[in-house]
């Protein structure tokens, strides 16, 4: 019987290792080995971009910025719900630079880093009739979400673009926070938004949308048809979502001209597109 069971055990140690075999290994990511563009592993790298093909903001060129958040000021008030896991994408610079603009333009900024505060996404069975039908009361986590909400003028959604929605994290607090009775309720007319006043906006870097910076018509050229017919896709889906909350669709900032990571001109392609999300935050917010 001890035999059987340790040849039992010895079968299944070899399927486990060779299983394990034939996997790649995933590339070991630090900030060193990224950002050195030219120190290629050739054994993990996935791209010939370096040894990620995610963006990776150099580490002197990283600015991060901490908003000062809300007080009960009459000032307007902008609340980022930002979803991505890394501060040194160029994704989170894009957040960086929006908070900062902001506050620089007397607008209130709270974060919410939504990874930082192990935001739970899943629309669970035990939230499921609040969210859907406004029964009984929200979780203490839900509620404070709410009251930013609550208080926002301008909800700032920012993620990066991970297979055309939102990242799931993001996707998780609209379908919790935004709940029946709280976003939208029924009337004799049918459902009506309840959160009027307030805009939506969206903020979102991507790979593979046509090659343009901005919003529908910004494209440069390099695939400009696919660019608006993605735009115009968002601005369907955002609309919608705006008008079921009853809020205005502000639109969004779109990047899809991220600098590569070995690029020798980083530092320049990093702030003209730091400048390019200033000047459409201008155009959309304060003009
Ligand atoms: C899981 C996943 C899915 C992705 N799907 C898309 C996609 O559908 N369209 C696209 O344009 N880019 C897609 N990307 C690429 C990212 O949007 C792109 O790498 C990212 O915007 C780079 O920015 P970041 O490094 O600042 O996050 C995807 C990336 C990941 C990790």
């Amino acid at each position: 019987m001890k035999k059987r069971i340790l040849m039992a055990t010895m079968i299944f140690s070899l399927i486990i290792t060779m299983a394990g075999c034939g996997k790649t290994q995933a590339p070991i990511v630090n900030k060193e080995s990224v950002q050195n563009g030219k120190s290629i592993d050739v054994e993990t790298s996935a791209t010939v971009d370096g040894t990620t093909s995610a963006s990776v903001v150099p580490e002197d060129l990283v600015e991060e910025y901490k908003p000062k958040g809300f007080t009960d000021g009459d000032a307007k008030k902008a609340l980022f719900v930002v979803g991505d896991p890394r501060k040194y994408s160029v994704n989170y610079d894009l957040v960086n630079t929006a908070m900062k603009h902001f506050e620089e333009k007397g607008v209130e900024v709270e974060l919410r880093d939504l990874y930082d505060m192990k935001f739970n996404p899943v629309l669970s069975l035990e939230n499921f009739y609040y969210a859907k039908d406004g029964f009984g009361e929200p979780t203490p986590e839900i509620k404070k979400e709410q009251e930013y909400v609550t208080q926002a003028d301008y909800i700032i959604f920012c993620y990066p673009n991970w297979h055309d929605t939102p990242t799931s994290i993001v996707k998780g607090y609209m379908e919790t926070v935004f709940a029946k009775q709280f976003a939208y309720q029924d009337t004799d007319k049918g459902l009506e938004g309840m959160l009027k006043g307030k805009s939506i906006y969206t903020i979102m870097n991507a790979g593979f949308l046509g090659g343009g910076r901005g919003y529908i018509g910004d494209g440069v050229g390099i695939n400009d048809e696919a660019w608006d017919e993605y735009m115009n896709a968002f601005r369907v889906m955002d609309d919608d979502t705006a008008g079921f909350w009853g809020v205005e669709n502000k639109g969004r900032f779109v990047n899809d001209r991220t600098p590569k990571n070995n690029s020798e001109n980083y530092k320049e392609e990093l702030t003209k597109l730091r400048e390019d999300l200033i000047k459409k935050l201008d155009k959309d917010f304060f003009n």
